[in-house]
Parts: structure tokens; sequence; C-alpha cells
């Protein structure tokens, strides 16, 4: 839904200017976008990003603790238009400290036309759904052909939702392997997945079983401000593709700078990073971004001997490609509840 047509449509559902849709995050889970919808839609996205028809500036951010961040993130894909806001944080302490999820998120979804706030709505879910759709879309670049081995360092919140994805673009996985630091969450990971997932979930001993036993290797943990490598260098073998939605926090440098590819999501938000202090030995040479693959302007994997790295902090297109098609939902069947501005 696009254009002027798509606009007409909105206000004869919204009273755009005078009112918001205001959607919780049980209300965006309950709006039903499939996995495979919400893959779909991340792969449009971080094409669009690749072929440059997006505006997204580096989120900027703060950061109140120590390894925590809160992120201001914006981005408007004219193609889709879709457009509007992020505001999105980690803090990977809120588990021990409060009970509480570490990343939590709101968005503000806005009309390109006029500017002004059409929704607000809960971003939890659109993070815990969209990122691994991303690692999905870069595994079905960057995998070697007909892979049997999957690995998750991390089974949280972050965990769970690549485990419960990959298969939609790695169909031949025989064995996911999955290693937590809290043993109970891998446990459970294993427990609440195992039936609805082809592949045999093995929770592993030990960080070091992960990383020898498979060929693409995911990693969702903590985004730490500087690396606290937990694999050696020397259990990462060429041929094998790894795939993080938290930075660098658990490779050496060394490991990084040998890949034969190293991709980003967005060189300028890594750059940025670099300026927070991220990268304390600064990044790699970076041979393309995530959506320039996707979008088929670079190529991904070449061959089977190839070591890739592909480093995903996440971006604001994925949220609004998804936020649009939630937003549009939400309004043809009702759901969520109109707040006057
Ligand atoms: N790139 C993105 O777009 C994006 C989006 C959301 C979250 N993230 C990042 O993903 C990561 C996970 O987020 P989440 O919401 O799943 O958090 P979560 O707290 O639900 O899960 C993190 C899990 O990692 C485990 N863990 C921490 N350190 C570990 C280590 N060294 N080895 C093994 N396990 C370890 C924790 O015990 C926990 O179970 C965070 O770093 C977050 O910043 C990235």
């Amino acid at each position: 839904m696009t254009g002027e047509s798509g606009r007409k449509w909105v206000e004869e559902h919204l009273k755009v200017g005078k009112e918001i849709l205001y959607l919780t995050q049980e209300e965006v889970k309950n709006i039903g976008l499939s996995d495979g919808e919400i893959l779909s839609l991340t792969e449009k996205a971080l094409a669009a990003h690749g072929e440059k028809r997006t505006e997204m500036p580096a989120k900027i951010g703060l950061h109140p603790l120590k390894d925590t961040l809160m992120h201001a993130m914006p981005a408007y894909l004219p193609d889709h238009s879709a457009c509007g806001i992020k505001w999105a944080s980690c803090f990977p302490d809120n588990r021990e400290r409060f009970g509480m999820p570490q990343t939590s998120g709101l968005l503000i979804y806005n009309d390109p036309e006029s500017g002004w706030p059409l929704a607000v709505m809960d971003a939890v879910w659109i993070t815990e759904k969209r990122t691994p759709a991303v690692t999905c879309v870069a595994a079905k670049h960057l995998a070697p052909a007909g892979v049997t081995t999957f690995g998750m360092i991390g089974c949280g919140v972050q965990g769970r939702a690549h485990v419960g994805m990959i298969e939609r673009v790695l169909a031949r996985l025989e064995t996911i392997y999955v290693y937590d630091v809290f043993e109970e969450a891998a446990r459970k990971l294993v427990l609440d997945l195992q039936p609805a997932v082809k592949a045999k979930i093995v929770k592993a001993g030990s960080i070091e079983e992960v990383v020898r036993s498979s060929k693409v290797v995911a990693s969702a943990t903590a985004i730490t401000a500087q690396p606290r490598p937990r694999i050696r260098d020397s259990w990462v073998r060429r041929g094998q593709t790894i795939l993080m939605c938290d930075m660098h926090s658990l490779y050496e440098d060394a490991t990084m700078k040998r890949a034969d590819k190293y991709l980003v999501d967005s060189i300028e938000e890594h750059e940025l990073f670099v300026g927070y202090g991220y990268y304390p030995d600064g990044l790699p040479e970076i041979y393309a971004e995530t959506g320039e693959v996707a979008a088929g302007l670079k190529k991904g994997r070449e061959n089977p001997e190839e070591l890739i790295v592909c480093n995903n902090v996440g971006m604001a297109v994925e949220d609004m490609m998804v936020a649009k098609a939630l937003f549009v939902r939400a309004l043809s069947t009702g759901a969520g509840r109109k707040l006057p501005l």
C-alpha cells in the first residue's frame, strides 16, 4: 500500500493529525504476521538498503550504564512509503537486576506525506522477529550449500527466535547446537522448541563444542563495549559462516580480520560505533553490506572454503517495513486502540 491511494486508505481508517493507533506488545503479536512474512519483509528492507533506496542515518545513542545502549533508529523507505523511528534499548543485566528482558523498545510510525505520527507500537516483538530474519537472509546467501549443522550461542529471546526461524533458509539442517552460560536457558530452548524444529537440537557442553561442531554459527549474547573473546581463533575453521547480532563481543580480533569476506549491515552505522569505542582494534576491511548481497549487487558465498563473517547490529529499515505491515493489518482488522493526539 503506497502512494496516493495508500494514503487515502489510511485517511479512511484514521483521523490523521488528530489521532494515532496504539498497539501494545500483545496486540502486535496477535496481529499474526507469520515468520515467512517477516522474512520476506526483512529481505525487501535489506535489498532496498543495499540499492541505496532508503534514508537511514546511523543510530545515535545513549549509554547510561556500562555495556548498555539506547538507540534512536529512524528510517524511510520511499518505495514502500514506510517511515518512522524506533527507540530501543539493550541492558544485559536486566534479568539479574529486575527479572526483565534486556531488549525493549517503542516505535513511532509516521505519515511520510504530512510527517504526522500515525501509530505508536511496542517494538519488542518486532525486534525479536526481524533480527533473526536478518540472520536468515545472511545465511541464505553466505552459508555453504546443503549445510547440515547450525550453532546458536545465547539462548535468550534472540537465540530462541533464531532457532525457530533458521530452517526456513537452511532446509537441510540435521543438528542445531545451542549453548548459553545460563544453562537453564539452553535446556529450556531445547524443551520448548524441539517439537516444532525438524533438526535435532543438542545442548552443547561448551561454547567450543558449538563452534567446532557447526558450519554456521550465530550468536546473540550481550554487546559489550570492549570485546570479551570467549571463542579462540584456533577453533574457527575455513568454510564456516559466522553470523552475529551481538557485534564482535565473543570473538578474537584475529578471527574477524582473517575472514575471506567480512560484511556488516550498515558501514555508516559500524563506523559510528568505532567512534563510540566498540572496535578498539578497528573494523576489518569490509567486503559488502548485507543488503548489497540480498539485492544481488555483490556475491555471497563463492566457494565452500571461504570463512565468512556477517556482523548485523540491526537497522531501522527492517523495523519500519515490519511496522508498516503491522499498521496496515491492524487498521484493516480493527486491532489496537485509537488515542487522541
Ligand atoms: N543486531 C540486532 O539487530 C539486535 C537486536 C536485538 C538484540 N540484539 C542483541 O542480541 C543479544 C541478545 O539479545 P536478547 O534479547 O536475546 O537477550 P537475552 O538476555 O534474552 O539473551 C541473551 C542470552 O545470552 C546469554 N549469554 C550472555 N553471555 C553469554 C556468553 N558469553 N556465552 C553464551 N551465552 C551468553 C545469556 O545468559 C542470555 O540467556 C544482545 O546482545 C542484544 O544487544 C541485537
